[in-house]
């Protein structure tokens, strides 16, 4: 196993809901965090959210003042990729699209030193394909959190057909470092995480569309019946509805199978720009 050195930076661009949650658990475990992003409001808005969730830590005595400075100490914001020369790890959690994050890597990719693992927080897209963009994708690896992922303990490590097996330890360590739980899956379609997650949402959706019963008691059904931390279709709002929508359009079109195939009650949704708590309209209605 990989020893884990503190003295070299982390590097993440994307400051939305999971950059920020994957910025606070490496900075609070003692690493110091590079952040970029192309909209210089989304980093000011994370570093807000994230001192918040500090401030509510001290308040409950879980950590102190000094080490809640020490933490947002830890985070610099950088205006340009060009700054990531020495951290050891990069992780990608920019935009679900393609197009955008291999761009980012190809940027980054020239700038990051020989042996940096290049790493990215995708959902659903192919680990081998964002691998061939850059010039080492034994390097390249899939390092997927969990939204809230201060609390949610997984990172699930997803191979690419030529992600290296010392990658792959480096990054389980890493994740051990910031208190995770590491499981390996290799680079398939919706990776363990999705496939199976995302048609459970889905068929949710589609209970609801067919009148089976309303929201309250689907959700309802599925927590009390089956012991789930929340239902289907407020879990489906947390994510948002356009991540789920696009995640199922990748199981529909890779795997082939209908039984993948978004409901159109989601698709209705999506065109509506009701996406769940991030507009504050999904299947439920949020403060
Ligand atoms: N950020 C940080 N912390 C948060 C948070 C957030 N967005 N939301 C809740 N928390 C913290 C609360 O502050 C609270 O902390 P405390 O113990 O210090 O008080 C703790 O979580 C529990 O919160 P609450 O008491 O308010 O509410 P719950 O007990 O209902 O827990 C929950 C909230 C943790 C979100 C829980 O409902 C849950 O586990 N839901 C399922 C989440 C899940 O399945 N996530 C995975 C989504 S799939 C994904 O991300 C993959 C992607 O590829 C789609």
């Amino acid at each position: 196993m990989s020893s884990i050195d503190k003295s070299k930076p982390i590097g993440v661009v994307g400051a939305g809901a999971m950059g920020r949650g994957i910025i606070q658990v490496f900075a609070q475990s003692g690493f110091d965090v590079l952040v970029h992003d192309a909209n210089s409001s989304a980093i000011e808005s994370a570093l807000a959210t994230i001192e918040k969730l500090l401030n509510r830590s001290v308040s409950k005595e879980r950590i102190t003042d000094d080490e809640r400075d020490a933490t947002l100490k830890r985070i610099t914001p950088v205006g340009n990729v060009s700054e990531f020369k020495s951290v050891q790890l990069f992780v990608e959690a920019a935009s679900e699209k393609p197009e955008i994050k291999k761009t980012i890597f190809k940027a980054v990719d020239k700038v990051l030193a020989g042996d940096a693992i290049r790493a990215t927080n995708t959902s659903s897209i192919s680990i081998t394909e964002l691998a061939a963009v850059t010039g080492n994708p034994s390097l390249f690896i899939g390092m997927h959190f969990f939204n809230p992922v201060p609390v949610m303990k997984l990172v699930e490590i997803v191979m690419g057909l030529e992600t290296s097996d010392a990658t792959y330890d480096k990054v389980h360590a890493l994740a051990e470092a910031v208190g995770k739980t590491p499981l390996r899956a290799n680079d398939h379609p919706g990776f363990v995480s999705n496939r199976i997650l995302m048609p459970m949402i889905n068929e949710a959706i589609l209970c609801m569309q067919d009148g089976v019963a309303r929201p309250e008691a689907i959700d309802g059904i599925m927590q009390l019946g089956m012991a789930h931390p929340m239902g289907p279709l407020r879990l489906a709002d947390l994510i948002g509805l356009d991540v789920c929508y696009d995640i199922l359009n990748v199981l529909h079109r890779d795997l082939g199978e209908d039984k993948y195939r978004p409901a159109p009650l989601l698709r209705k949704m999506v065109l509506a720009g009701r996406l769940g708590n991030k507009t504050k309209q999904g299947f439920y209605t949020y403060e």
